[in-house]
């Protein structure tokens, strides 16, 4: 199998990649992101979750991609409200409807809290479900995220689950140029407005900040 045959706009990719060989690291690792939450959404579905809450959503486009392979499952998305103004208008345009399992809300993590926002949105703590955290915890602040992950504690259905990815801490610093691609990558997203302010050691994510149990 090419790269082409199992990788979407590789075609479109491809000039900028080979301008700049070190994006290509980070066109496979979100491709490979992508398609690795979408197997873990898969799996939650068919394991008895009923809600999936996609957390710092973007254009996340599992609600649209995936709502007739899983016709009750309810999807609730959060982000900022510009992002999610920007992505309704976005769907508006390219005329996707908003499925009636998926709801939109705006949330601004490092002021709002998941309570001020999910229950209003019919996000039931009573049922399964998954939570995604894709992108987005080394452009919040570390309290943020941890805001969070205690609403996953508190407030999700026993066998409840979450998937996330991370920076390394020594993203952060002088020790990324040890990562080949780094600096440049570092470099990109802070120009876009969105610098890299957060990141974990894996013994951290695994030993106490991220393994917050679930209820
Ligand atoms: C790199 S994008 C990832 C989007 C999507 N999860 C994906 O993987 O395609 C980071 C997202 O986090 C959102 N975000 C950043 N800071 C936020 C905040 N303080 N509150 C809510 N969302 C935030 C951005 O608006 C953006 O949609």
């Amino acid at each position: 199998m090419s790269a082409s045959d199992d990788f979407r706009d590789y075609a479109s990719a491809k000039e900028k990649i080979d301008a700049a060989p070190e994006f290509y690291a980070g066109y496979f690792y979100v491709n490979a992101r992508t398609k690795y939450i979408d197997s873990v959404l898969r799996h939650a579905a068919e394991s008895g979750s009923e809600q999936v809450v996609i957390l710092g959503a973007g254009f996340d486009s599992r609600a649209y991609r995936l709502h007739d392979n899983y016709p009750t499952l309810r999807f609730f998305e959060v982000d900022l409200p510009a992002m999610t103004a920007v992505k309704k208008q976005r769907l508006r345009d390219a005329r996707i409807q908003i499925p009636g399992q998926a709801t939109l809300s705006s949330i601004d993590f490092e002021t709002q809290a998941l309570e001020d926002v999910l229950p209003a949105a019919g996000y039931n703590a009573a049922k399964k479900s998954l939570f995604i955290l894709e992108g987005v915890s080394m452009y919040i602040s570390e309290a943020s995220s941890g805001t969070s992950l205690e609403f996953v504690h508190r407030h999700a259905a026993s066998g409840s689950s979450i998937v996330y990815d991370y920076v390394l801490r020594e993203i952060l610093s002088e020790g990324r140029s040890r990562y080949y691609g780094m600096e440049s990558n570092a470099e990109t997203v802070a120009v876009h407005g969105e610098p890299y302010i957060t990141g974990w050691t894996p013994a951290e994510c695994t030993m106490s900040r991220m393994a917050v149990p679930v209820r």
